[in-house]
């Protein structure tokens, strides 16, 4: 069994390529990454030397390379998680997300129909949905609710999903999909709420909430959305969507006051800054589907996965300094202005 994990320099991405060795460690691994900004190739050290497991610096939308790759590798299943995946990103500059996210994707599915394939498996995300309004906790993604996007990510992520669909209706490409809510845990890049809270934190700087950090979001650890896609591989139908996620809301405030509980900072580091152009107000999965047909559930509980988290922060302090040190600096001066660094 040949397995292309791609985007696998990433953060689920890794957190994937490593579940993956140690439960199927008969599988040969092939990590396709283009190493953006957002992929690291120091997170992939610990199996860089595996005897199953190679790294090909790569860019899905490159024809020719793909093409090549699959020629000599032979892929019995492919796993998409390469994308530019940052919403404010793609509110600064669509098109790289457009390119990526639909034209990377619909290249690796041609290649699959070219050289044949057991399964191609999108990686999508809750975002495709829209949101749900703050005042109807009653209400919850399922996987029958429209595709109403907000942001250039999430129309590019949706975008996607149409064109696995219609690959799997017009030439039988066996796809599977996932729409995933959000996820936390180690090596996720210090962009996103959670590690840049910690980061912030742990160096005493501002920490920036959107708004009145009153949106919500659905979280689960990175390890039960890997769980979720090997189990959607063994055992889902082609053709299907699967929504994961675990019951877990919460205000982004409270997460953002929990880490500061943790980390025995002062909440006064809290700083409300301008909200988000179009920002999502709450999102809440159903997953009842997958646990029903494929039996997941998440195993982690909230509570001690953010502790988990935060520890691997505080471990793996050189992990993200060496990250925030580059094109982050300016990243982040032209995002949240340069008093807040
Ligand atoms: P990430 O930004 O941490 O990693 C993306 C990886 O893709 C990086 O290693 C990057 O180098 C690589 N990449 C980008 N463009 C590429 C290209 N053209 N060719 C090859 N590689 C390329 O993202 P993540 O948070 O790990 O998300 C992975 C996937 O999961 C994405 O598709 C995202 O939409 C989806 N997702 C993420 C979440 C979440 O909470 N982070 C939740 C649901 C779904
Ligand atoms: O729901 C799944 C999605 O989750 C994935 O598809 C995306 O790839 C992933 O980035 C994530 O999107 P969000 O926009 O929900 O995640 P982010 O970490 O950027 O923001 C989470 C919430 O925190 C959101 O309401 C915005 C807010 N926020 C974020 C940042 C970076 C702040 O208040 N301050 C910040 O500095």
């Amino acid at each position: 069994m040949t397995l292309f994990v791609t985007g696998g320099a990433g953060f689920i991405g890794s957190n994937f390529i490593f579940y993956m060795l140690e439960q199927h460690p008969a599988y040969r691994v092939v990590c396709l990454d283009q190493l953006t900004y957002a992929g690291n190739l120091s997170t992939l050290a610990p199996v860089m030397h595996q005897q199953n497991f190679r790294f090909v610096k790569i860019d899905i939308c490159d024809r020719e390379a793909i093409d090549q790759l699959f020629a000599e590798e032979h892929p019995d299943v492919v796993v998409n998680f390469a994308a530019e995946s940052h919403v404010d990103r793609s509110i600064e500059n669509p098109s790289v997300f457009l390119q990526t996210n639909i034209m990377g994707t619909a290249t690796l599915m041609d290649a699959c129909r070219h050289y044949g394939i057991q399964r191609f498996h999108q990686v999508s995300t809750d975002e495709v949905y829209g949101d749900l309004p703050l005042d109807r906790p009653d209400l919850f993604f399922t996987e029958e609710t429209p595709i109403h996007t907000s942001s250039p990510y999430s129309s590019s992520k949706a975008s996607a999903d149409l064109l696995a669909l219609a690959y799997h209706r017009t030439y039988g490409l066996p796809v599977t999909i996932s729409r995933c809510s959000n996820n936390y845990g180690p090596y996720q890049f210090p962009e996103k709420l959670i590690p840049l809270m910690i980061a912030n934190a742990m160096h005493d700087r501002p920490l920036p909430v959107y708004g009145q950090g009153l949106n919500v979001r659905d979280w689960l650890y990175v390890e039960d959305h890997c769980k979720a896609i090997d189990l959607i591989l063994q055992h889902g139908q082609v053709g299907e969507v699967y929504n994961v996620g675990g019951h877990n809301e919460m205000r982004n405030i409270d997460i953002v006051k929990l880490i500061c509980k943790e980390l025995g900072k002062s909440e006064s580091l809290i700083t409300y800054v301008k909200d988000r152009k179009g920002h999502d107000l709450r999102y809440a999965i159903d997953p009842t589907k997958i646990h029903k047909e494929l039996g997941w559930l998440p195993e982690t509980k909230f509570e001690d996965g953010i502790r988990k988290t935060i520890h691997w922060y505080q471990e793996h302090q050189n992990w993200w300094e060496n990250i925030i040190s580059g094109e982050y600096q300016e990243y982040y001066m032209k995002m949240y202005g340069k008093d807040k660094w």
